[in-house]
């Protein structure tokens, strides 16, 4: 696993665009897979403001999200698609539909995941793949659990998500309890991955991920089983690591 420890947000974002820009221009017709939360907001707006000054073309890149609420459309200004599109895709020339994510609001939710996979599966898999990490441990939002899930699944949140996440919403009953997202087999047959995150309160999680026993209890902690990893954090982030 290579590990990049930045000063700070701007710092790590630079270096998080840095790497997919890389992949962009090495392989023009790559598949991102993509992110949301706080921790990549940044590396999107130094992607969106590279592509600005023409230096990057998305024209022939595809994108598959990690992860969405189910029963939010791609309207709800919480949903995952309309984060995706406020934060890059209505700021590139990406086009839009090259860009998927599950789609929260499908009748039929077990056959919507088995369509995600065959989508992924049909554009060849995953060229990086960017993740942020949950408190919990959590990627995409693969929660801590017995075992480590395969394809793309629905999931019940924990309630600690529910709470991080009630943040983005005016209240917490208006968080989804429940999501889809990748499952850990589909995050691991990528064939690079780039985990992005900041912050004091990442710290002890991050220690537990990339140093601690792989167990499903910590969903990232099956990242250190991946030959081709890029860690960049903040300083704070990776205080703790040996
Ligand atoms: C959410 C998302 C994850 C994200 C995590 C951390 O639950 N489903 O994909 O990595 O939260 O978010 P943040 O970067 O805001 O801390």
């Amino acid at each position: 696993m290579k590990i990049y420890k930045a000063a700070n947000y701007d710092e790590m974002s630079c270096k998080a665009a840095n790497i997919i820009s890389a992949q962009i221009i090495m392989k023009p017709d790559c598949v991102l897979g993509l992110a949301t939360g706080s921790s990549p907001i940044g590396t999107y707006r130094q992607l969106v403001e590279w592509y600005e000054k023409g230096d990057l073309d998305f024209a022939a890149v595809t994108s598959v999200n990690l992860d969405e609420y189910q029963g939010l459309e791609g309207t709800h200004p919480q949903s995952y698609r309309y984060f995706m599109n406020e934060n890059l895709f209505s700021h590139v020339n990406i086009a839009p539909e090259h860009t998927y994510l599950p789609n929260g609001a499908a009748a039929d939710i077990e056959e919507e995941c088995t369509h995600y996979d065959e989508i992924i599966q049909k554009l060849g898999g995953v060229d990086l793949q960017l993740l942020g990490l949950g408190h919990n441990g959590h990627i995409g939002f693969n929660e801590p659990d017995e075992a480590f899930a395969k394809g793309t699944h629905r999931v019940d949140l924990k309630e600690s998500t529910i709470q991080a996440n009630s943040r983005l919403f005016d209240s917490i009953d208006e968080v989804p309890r429940h999501a889809l997202t990748m499952g850990i087999k589909t995050i691991m047959q990528a064939k690079k991955i780039l985990v992005v995150v900041s912050g004091a309160d990442k710290a002890e999680i991050v220690k537990q991920a990339f140093q601690g026993p792989v167990t499903p209890q910590v969903p990232a902690s099956i990242l250190q089983m991946h030959n081709d990893v890029t860690l960049v954090g903040d300083e704070a982030a990776l205080s703790r690591l040996i």
